[in-house]
């Protein structure tokens, strides 16, 4: 580079830049590092100190996971420490509905521990949809050809045990649906979430008013381990959402949260200034008083062009736009659809760039 970092970090300087990077397709396949990633996070972290140098954040659509337990796995999988508020996920606004739904009932869809994410988040009457379907019996005809029903049941925070008593939980309706992460069991959770949606809430009963229904994000596809596209909670909700209307006199109302909603990319940008000025402050305040009001480029590194690059030009300035070639996206050209400012093949190629164009 042309010129380093310890002489960046000598002029005290904050970087008047920042960086948001996507997970899937970009840093990681499934649990396994991509692109170079583990390299490129490095090159953000003082040599000596392993103090964070350039303030960046992880702008994830996926989930299932409490942003504390997240911040662990990356930072065991990409050798850097990682702290809980660079994890930014798609159900990570979800903690805004917290004063509507605080001690209503309501039912938390997807992998992982989506009860927990939502408990966390300040919902106190939250069951996950494997929790609330165990309290009804028969509500799943195909529960007995699915031979991980009980185990999943067993591994659950709260059992079936301290579930079970609450027979109440029949007559005490669902107020809203939640889902953070991608529905493991299709069938079950798009039967249950009919029957609750149908029903106002109460399964089993009369047909009533629907409850509102939140997405964590609208993901057509995504890219894990397998060479192409899996299918993500956008599929989910195409298909919950046709099958609904068809049994439904009523359309299906829905909200997505997540990437390619500018408002995402807001809050991205507001934490990133957080992070900026928690990393030197005192000289920061002497020298560069106005530095911290805004940054110059926020740089989105991001595999699909329909929700990273779509999402980084409806937010506008200062979001600069980089597709890598390693998920969703793997053309040559710039696509014509969602063109973003640069293309490169990795993660690592984008961080070198930014740091060559920024040191
Ligand atoms: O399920 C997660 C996937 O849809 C997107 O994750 O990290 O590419 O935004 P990411
Ligand atoms: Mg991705």
């Amino acid at each position: 580079f042309p010129r380093s970092f310890s002489q960046l970090h000598s002029q005290t300087q904050l970087p008047s830049f920042g960086i948001a990077f996507d997970i899937d397709g970009v840093i990681l396949r499934d649990h396994t590092p991509i692109g170079g990633s583990p390299q490129a996070l490095r090159k953000l972290y003082h040599h000596n100190s392993g103090a964070l140098k350039i303030p960046y954040v992880f702008l994830t659509n996926g989930g299932g996971f409490r942003e504390s337990k997240r911040a662990m796995q990356l930072s065991e999988l990409l050798g850097v420490n990682i702290s809980p508020s660079q994890v930014l996920q798609g159900h990570s606004p979800f903690k805004q509905l917290v004063n509507r739904y605080e001690n209503e009932l309501i039912v938390a869809v997807g992998k992982g521990e989506p009860a927990a994410v939502m408990f966390e988040y300040g919902f106190k009457n939250v069951l996950s949809i494997d929790e609330y379907a165990s309290c009804f019996d028969d509500i799943d005809p195909l529960a007995q050809y699915k031979e991980w029903i009980t185990k999943t049941v067993a591994n659950q925070s709260r059992t079936f045990e301290e579930i079970g008593p609450r027979k109440s939980i029949h007559s005490e309706r669902v107020q809203a649906a939640f889902v953070v992460s991608d529905s493991v069991d299709w069938s079950r959770d798009i039967q249950v979430l009919c029957d609750i949606l149908r029903s106002g809430g109460l399964p089993g009963k009369e047909i009533g008013h629907q409850p509102p229904l939140y997405f964590a994000h609208d993901d057509l596809k995504y890219q894990a381990t397998f060479p192409s596209e899996r299918l993500g909670m956008g599929a989910f909700r195409i298909a919950l959402e046709s099958i609904f209307n068809r049994i439904h006199f009523n359309a299906l109302e829905y909200t997505s949260f997540g990437k390619p909603n500018a408002f995402v990319f807001k809050n991205a940008e507001t934490i990133l200034k957080q992070i900026a000025s928690s990393l030197d402050h005192e000289v920061h305040v002497v020298n560069h008083p106005d530095d911290r009001s805004h940054f110059k480029t926020l740089y989105m590194i991001g595999d699909n062009p329909s929700v990273d690059i779509k999402g980084a030009r409806k937010a506008g300035h200062p979001w600069f736009s980089i597709l890598t070639r390693t998920g969703v996206f793997k053309g040559k050209e710039n696509p014509s659809d969602f063109p973003a400012d640069l293309v490169v093949d990795t993660v690592e190629d984008a961080v070198d760039y930014i740091l060559r164009k920024e040191c």
